[in-house]
């Protein structure tokens, strides 16, 4: 999470999303809007998911009190259309949960601050959805912490190998895997797989040690041999590669029934690599974050791929990723499939520079498919956004993801001043390297899936 005073520097320097609803302006508002009828409805269905008691942010909007000692933030907020945060233009490409509000919705907290923030009648407050811990997937079948991590105020960024071995009453299959950062918010990254054993390979998952610290220890075979992961007799268990992933703002994804998915071991451990902690922190803390298992009935039909274009993905960055200081700097990657596959869900990724970008499929017949337009890129939201529906991509189609770069001083989460030069580090995550990268989640085409909805009810 970037510092408090970068975060409002930014929102002060940015234009101001041009983002209207049709038709809704005609619709009157009521003559007095109140907390308890209006707003908190709207509160409870888009804001709450994050700004109530352990969730995502430190401010709580969940009762009137909260709400109203921040009315004129909020109005200013919403108006700037920085929250919800909801960085992708929805005229360009809608997605699934996309959290929005209307432009009379808008409206309605304006005038609600405006006219002072009255509360309205007691009885018209309606209840706070249950949230079950911080997931929004709802209560997961298992939670296992990730050993706790102890960080010293001001430190420097740390990147560690972590084992979360498991051990289950039988051989299962998940849904999804999901990550949830400690409520400190100083995870910025994690990329985990999964050690697969065969029962008898392995007497004890739970031996060996659990966390190393790669940049102290980066040879990757003594790692693996300190933390226990061989079989019994030396040799290695199966590894399922990005079974679990994390950004700052990313919330896990589950797919209809069927789709996606993973077979779970009795025996295994999630093995997340280059844990990143990143941003310096005035106080000493403990992170304790967790991995949450959500099991599925049934085998997934159809397993999800991936291919990446950019940074250490299939396709280069072209020109190289080299941002020279005071210019703004634009770059693409292009990939063509060889055979048609229907999109899931997309994620595109810059570190601070990144000022915009913009990703779609040429068909070999010369038409566009839209994928993605983040005009205004935000390091803190880098969803996985997931369509509404799947989106077929013929064979032969080039797909081409295109990002700005701001690296003057008029950037605002510059992280040097004056601006340096930054460039692509072999894929270095730390944030102050610059990365490009576009990661695609698809199924090879199946007659249909064009109208397969994606819209899954979360479990709330
Ligand atoms: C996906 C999570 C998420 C959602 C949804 C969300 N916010 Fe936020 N919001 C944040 C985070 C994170 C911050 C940064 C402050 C922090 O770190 O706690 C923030 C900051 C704010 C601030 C500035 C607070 C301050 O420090 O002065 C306001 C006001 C705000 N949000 C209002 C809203 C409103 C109103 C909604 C719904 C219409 C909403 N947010 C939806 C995560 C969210």
């Amino acid at each position: 999470m970037l510092q408090r005073t970068k975060f409002y520097k930014a929102i002060l320097l940015l234009v101001p999303a041009m983002v209207l609803y049709a038709c809704t302006n005609s619709n009157r508002l009521p003559d007095k809007v109140t907390f308890t009828e209006h707003i908190a409805p709207i509160f409870f269905k888009n804001c709450t998911v994050c700004h109530r008691p352990g969730g995502r942010s430190h401010v709580e909007l969940a009762t009137y009190l909260q709400a109203k000692n921040y009315a004129a933030s909020i109005a200013y907020m919403v108006r700037e259309r920085q929250m919800p945060p909801w960085p992708a233009d929805p005229h360009y490409t809608e997605f699934s949960e996309q959290r929005l509000l209307s432009e009379r919705e808008i409206k309605m907290i304006e005038k609600w601050a405006a006219d002072g923030a009255p509360e309205g009648p007691a009885d018209k407050m309606p209840a706070l959805p249950h949230y079950a811990s911080v997931s929004s997937l709802g209560e997961p079948d298992m939670h296992i912490p990730v050993e706790p991590f102890f960080l010293k105020a001001n430190g420097s960024d740390r990147f560690l190998l972590i084992k979360v071995p498991f051990e289950l009453p039988r051989d299962t299959y998940a849904s999804v895997v999901e990550f949830e950062a400690g409520g400190q918010n100083v995870v910025h990254h994690v990329n985990g797989d999964m050690v697969k054993y065969e029962f008898d390979k392995k007497s004890n998952v739970m031996a060996g040690q659990r966390v190393v610290d790669m940049v102290n220890d980066s040879n990757i075979v003594i790692a693996y041999q300190k933390m226990g992961l061989p079989n019994d007799d030396g040799t290695y268990p199966v590894l399922e590669k990005s079974v679990v992933n994390y950004l700052p703002g990313v919330y896990a994804q589950r797919y209809p029934e069927g789709i996606g998915g993973f077979f779970l071991p009795r025996k295994g451990a999630f093995l997340l690599n280059d844990l990143h902690y990143g941003f310096t922190r005035s106080q000493d803390i403990t992170d304790s974050s967790f991995i949450n298992v959500y099991f599925s009935k049934s085998p997934p039909d159809r397993l999800v791929q991936e291919f990446q274009l950019g940074t250490v993905g299939m396709s280069p960055v072209e020109p190289d990723l080299i941002i020279q200081p005071n210019t703004i700097k634009k770059v693409s990657s292009r990939f063509k499939i060889s055979k048609d596959i229907s999109v899931l869900t997309v994620n595109p990724h810059m570190h601070l520079l990144g000022k915009s970008f913009k990703a779609y499929a040429l068909k070999p017949d010369g038409d566009t498919i839209r994928l993605i337009s983040i005009p205004r890129w935000d390091f803190n939201w880098q969803y996985f956004y997931t369509y509404k529906k799947m989106i077929k991509i013929p064979a032969g189609s080039t797909i081409v993801a295109e990002g700005v770069y701001d690296n003057t001083k008029a950037n605002p989460n510059n992280p040097f001043s004056p601006p340096r030069l930054v460039q692509d580090n072999k894929g270095s995550m730390r944030a102050t390297d610059e990365m490009f990268q576009f990661i695609v989640s698809y199924l090879p085409y199946k007659e249909g899936d064009e109208n397969i909805s994606l819209e899954v009810q979360a479990k709330r």
